[in-house]
């Protein structure tokens, strides 16, 4: 398991705070991103990483043949168990090795504002862990925020990384500096290009989302 580096410690702390989201009703753009999401996991066997406070897990839980929904927080995935979600099992399993999820494979996966917590140089890592749990050509929805002009969370970039950051900070007084990266179309499309077929992207503000199959590298030219 993932050692409890600032990414994990902000999210542990964080889940009692993240838990009281779940009190507010879907509106705008989020409606429109549970319509999708239902609409693909319906009837078939769903892979969730980094699920959180189990926000989406909720919609898409009920809906699918069976899900299967992973976060490395234990304190994300305690509130996940309280919602008591149907179809649902929930594993405390590190997004870049997904280990515990055993021999199935899934028709559909997605996970919701996780990308741009991913260091560029565990991209290849996290992508190639996530899709050889899923079945060649399986959907993907993938969702994540675009930055908000009036965005109050600092946010820079490290030379020695090459992935930019932000510094959060929770009630309890602790700040956390996190990778948060803001992809563009461009750098999405570059990013996927080695695994996405039919590649579909929807970017408009507070958040880009898109859906691609997962590319069947047994029939890739060369
Ligand atoms: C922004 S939250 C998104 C939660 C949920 N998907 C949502 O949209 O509400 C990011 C989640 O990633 C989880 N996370 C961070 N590092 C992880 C890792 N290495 N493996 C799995 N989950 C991780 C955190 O615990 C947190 O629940």
């Amino acid at each position: 398991m993932t050692e409890r580096d600032s990414m994990h410690a902000y999210y542990c702390d964080r889940a009692p705070y993240m838990a009281k989201g779940l009190e507010i009703a879907p509106s705008g753009q989020v409606v429109e991103i549970i319509a999708e999401l239902t609409a693909q996991a319906k009837g078939r066997a769903v892979l969730e990483v980094a699920c959180g406070t189990g926000y989406f897990t909720r919609f898409v839980g009920p809906v699918s043949r069976r899900t299967t929904a992973t976060d490395v927080s234990q304190e994300m995935l305690g509130v996940v168990r309280s919602l008591q979600i149907p179809h649902t099992r929930l594993l405390h399993d590190d997004a870049y090795r997904l280990e515990k999820v055993g021999e199935e494979r899934f028709d559909f996966g997605c996970a919701m504002h996780w990308v741009s917590h991913i260091p560029l140089a565990r991209w290849a890592e996290f992508f190639t862990a996530f899709h050889a749990r899923l079945k060649p050509g399986a959907t993907v929805m993938l969702v994540d925020d675009i930055r908000r002009p009036d965005d109050a969370d600092p946010w820079y970039s490290k030379l020695a990384t090459r992935d930019t950051y932000e510094t959060r900070h929770l009630p309890n007084g602790d700040d956390y500096e996190i990778v948060k990266t803001f992809f563009s179309p461009d750098d999405l499309r570059t990013l996927l290009e080695p695994y996405a077929d039919n590649l579909q992207i929807r970017y408009e503000r507070p958040r880009w989302w898109l859906t691609y199959n997962v590319r069947d590298s047994r029939y890739k030219a060369g």
